[in-house]
């Protein structure tokens, strides 16, 4: 095979002394060998893009001798052979001797003999000539087509490849000329601006390749939703759905302001330690928070302020405040988003948000010192404790039917053993210095198993914790007295895990994790088996919802 430079060289100079090139099929390469014109196509591709050369393609139909027909071509047709066979005069040749000299072509050839009247049947044994001498029509028919590729006869050509002698092929060649940069020799092309050329000069002279759009690219390595992130997806969904408005929780720093303060968090409480919330170091605080609101909810720690509590009775410190942390919860989040709301003429709010949050803690199979909330916030007049637990009743029966609603429960439970449909949740009076009630949420799912609660566990399982945001925390909000406030925070880790089959948090989080099944796990829905469903892996569920409770009972609520 001639090289790509050889064939370069052979089209510069070829151009170089006609002018152009009429038609490549023409062109020798310095064997002799006619040229491989895919092997051209390349070469006159990389010309052009110098636009050194400009081509036009030029499609052929050729017609080609089979195997048998360059046989024939060579020796002679069936039918000629058979008449060679027959003697002249009147004995003829036996048929069955006819046979064993030509064997194949004796048959073939007899038919066509006949057809041309050139033998005739003597008796029924024996064959003879009817003409003195022939012309093999089909042999010179066979040369012409080997010689010029085609016939002048289209029906001849019908006829041949009816028998298989010949053959069609669509050939391509280039026709080709000259184009602005012609040269013969080849400019070494800059395919990027280097660091030396900047520094030289060099980049307003040289030539650069030309950026070539049509070229495939190379599919991207990155660009998965890690596991994480596919089960907030469909979270998200079901906030979207409800009519909820997304939270910005880009910030990871806080000032302990909006995490605690705001909060009716006492500068004293424990959480606010450093065994417990990461401080910065530098820089170490903030003082970006408004100050007509600072000095409300220093008053409400202190004695109460406008509200009828009593406070903390303590004195609180703007320093303790401006300490910056890793936000411990979204709550932070929400209580800026309130703030906000409170500013602008008050209208009923419903928030999300699903994002990472830090505590100080020991690291180890079940825990890291970051996880990601699913925060909610409902915002309105009228409010009870009683819509709380409504809305948490529907919002995690969407979880599993918020696709299909038009499942019944009986094959929801049947029939999607991980639908994360809870059909069941309790609530757990709790504490927390901002909510009054508070409630830590349970769920229990007595039928099959669920991402949340596979079967089997037969226990009730803490999901979240929720409650009413006091009046300690609304009025220096700036929130209207009679507006109440209803907020949860929930875990994302546990159903994802639980959903893509992970024991261990570092492997779904951190470094040790491996990017490959980032790549590889399907996309959440919780209402499907994560397709394995589809490949017939769950008949009953029954295996997969065993594995899940094992792995389940290694890990322990983060949130
Ligand atoms: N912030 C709480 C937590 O971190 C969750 C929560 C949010 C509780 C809103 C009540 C209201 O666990």
């Amino acid at each position: 095979m001639t090289s790509a430079e050889d064939l370069q060289t052979l089209v510069l100079t070829t151009l170089d002394k006609g002018g152009h090139i009429h038609d490549s099929k023409d062109l020798t390469a310095l064997d002799g060998q006619p040229l491989d014109q895919l092997n051209l196509l390349g070469v006159l591709n990389s010309l052009k893009s110098r636009d050194m050369v400009d081509y036009d393609t030029i499609d052929r139909e050729i017609w080609v001798l089979t195997d048998e027909g360059r046989d024939l071509a060579d020796t002679g047709s069936h039918e000629a052979r058979v008449f060679s066979a027959v003697p002249p005069g009147d004995d003829g040749i036996a048929i069955a001797e006819l046979q064993n000299l030509l064997g194949e072509a004796a048959k073939i050839g007899q038919g066509k003999a006949f057809k041309n009247r050139w033998i005739n049947k003597k008796g029924t044994t024996h064959l003879v000539r009817t003409v003195e001498s022939i012309v093999d029509q089909t042999q010179v028919d066979l040369r012409e087509i080997r010689d010029t590729q085609t016939h002048k006869d289209a029906k001849v050509l019908v006829e041949l490849k009816k028998r298989k002698l010949v053959d069609k092929r669509k050939i391509i060649s280039y026709k080709i000329t000259k184009s602005s940069n012609f040269s013969l020799t080849i400019e070494k092309q800059a395919t990027d601006i280097t660091f030396e050329m900047l520094q030289t000069g060099e980049w307003k002279t040289a030539s650069f390749k030309k950026y070539n759009f049509d070229a495939v690219g190379l599919a991207p390595q990155g660009g998965h939703l890690h596991p994480l992130m596919k089960v907030r997806e469909e979270f998200r969904h079901i906030f979207f759905e409800m009519g909820f408005e997304e939270m910005p929780t880009n910030k990871f720093v806080e000032s302990s302001f909006w995490n605690f303060d705001a909060l009716f968090q006492p500068q004293q409480h424990p959480a606010r330690d450093s065994h417990d919330t990461f401080f910065l170091k530098d820089p170490a605080t903030s003082d970006r928070f408004p100050a007509d609101l600072a000095e409300k909810v220093k008053r409400t720690h202190e004695n109460g302020g406008d509200t009828t509590s009593t406070g903390y009775n303590y004195r609180w410190k703007r320093e303790e405040a401006e300490k910056l942390i890793l936000r411990t919860h979204t709550t932070a989040v929400s209580s800026y988003m309130l703030y906000k709301l409170a500013q602008e003429e008050f209208r009923p709010a419903k928030y999300f948000s699903i994002d990472r949050v830090f505590r100080n803690e020991s690291v180890d199979a079940t825990h890291l010192a970051e996880f990601h909330q699913v925060e909610g916030v409902i915002a309105d007049r009228g409010l009870t404790l009683g819509d709380l637990i409504g809305f948490m009743d529907v919002f995690f029966k969407k979880m599993g039917r918020g696709h299909s609603p038009e499942l019944s429960d009986h094959v929801l439970t049947h029939h999607f053993p991980y639908s994360a449909g809870i059909e069941r949740i309790r609530f757990k009076p709790a504490y927390n210095p901002y909510t009054e009630p508070s409630m830590e949420i349970f769920s229990y799912h007595p039928v099959r198993g669920t991402p949340l609660l596979p079967l089997g566990l037969k226990q009730w399982v803490e999901i979240g914790n929720s409650g009413m945001f006091r009046p300690e925390m609304l009025i220096p909000l700036g929130l209207p007295p009679d507006v109440r406030v209803i907020a949860w925070g929930l875990g994302l880790e546990r159903p994802t895990m639980i959903k893509y089959g992970i024991s261990n948090i570092r492997d779904l989080l951190g470094h040790k994790v491996n990017l490959a099944m980032i790549k590889d796990y399907p996309i959440c829905r919780f209402d499907k088996k994560m397709g394995r469903e589809l490949v017939g892996v769950v008949q009953d569920g029954e295996n997969v919802v065993e594995e899940a409770r094992e792995k389940l009972e290694k890990v322990t609520v983060v949130n």
